[in-house]
């Protein structure tokens, strides 16, 4: 899959209606550490679909707000440097102006920058068709929060892909120690807890399971299992 550039935010083409109508999209949407993401890239791969990871778009403008002194409170500033913003995607890896940012983007101080900076109705408007630029031939598998409420809301595959907080906790706290980070599995808890209070109870686009979207709890599945799962759903529904 050849790598997609998001160039310049603010010139994001208008997706057409044509486009919209025809080239289908698997919606995934669900909490923290549910293993979304994991299971979009390989339903992607197996169907050689593109592949998009919403929450990347969030957390990179968390890491130039950062850098660029612009509080995660102030929305309308966020907004305004989201079209400044050089961003490619290439396989596993995210660029920014350039910068391979893919390591310090997925750190846990950048998923709780994210979720502050995603409440922020003026920034998610800005990424609005930053996002849907990415439905293209042959098919898209999105994640997020809002692919299915908002982004892409006439998806025909819809998916809410959860597991239990205790058992999201555990895999993030199995993934940090495997990376070698220090963790407390306490701690993860709180956190993931906290993250999902945020992101179903904030005014914008919340996290919500939508009536048309399969439910998916992976707490007893493998990751292969609730690949196979999306899988059966989309040929069901194409
Ligand atoms: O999925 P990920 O953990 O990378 O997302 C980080 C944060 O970005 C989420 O906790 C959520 O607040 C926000 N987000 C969002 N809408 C999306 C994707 C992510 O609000 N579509």
């Amino acid at each position: 899959m050849s790598p997609i550039p998001v160039i310049g935010t603010a010139t994001a083409m208008k997706t057409k209606r044509r486009e919209r109508i025809t080239i289908p999209v698997i919606a995934i949407d669900g909490p923290s550490a549910s293993g979304k993401g994991t299971v979009a890239q390989r339903v992607a791969r197996q169907l050689g679909f593109h592949y998009l990871d919403s929450g990347a778009l969030y957390r990179i403008v968390a890491l130039a707000a950062e850098r660029g002194g612009i509080e995660w409170s102030d929305g309308d500033s966020l907004a305004a440097l989201a079209t400044t913003l050089q961003i490619v995607f290439e396989g596993d890896e995210i660029f920014l102006h350039g910068e391979n940012v893919s390591t310090v983007v997925r750190s846990e101080a950048m998923g709780k920058g994210a979720s502050e900076v995603a409440v922020h109705q003026a920034l998610r408007s800005q990424l609005l068709n930053v996002q849907q630029v990415f439905r293209r031939e042959p098919g898209l598998v999105a994640d997020g929060r809002d692919m299915g409420s908002v982004v892409f809301k006439d998806a025909e595959t819809k998916v809410f892909l959860t597991a239990n907080s205790h058992v999201r906790a555990e895999r993030r706290y199995k993934q940090l120690i495997g990376k070698g980070n220090h963790a407390i599995l306490a701690h993860v808890l709180a956190d993931i807890e906290a993250r999902d209070a945020r992101d179903k109870s904030r005014a914008s686009a919340p996290l919500i399971q939508c009536d048309d979207a399969l439910f998916l709890d992976t707490s007893q599945l493998t990751i292969d299992e609730a690949v196979e799962k999306v899988l059966q759903h989309y040929r069901h529904t194409n």
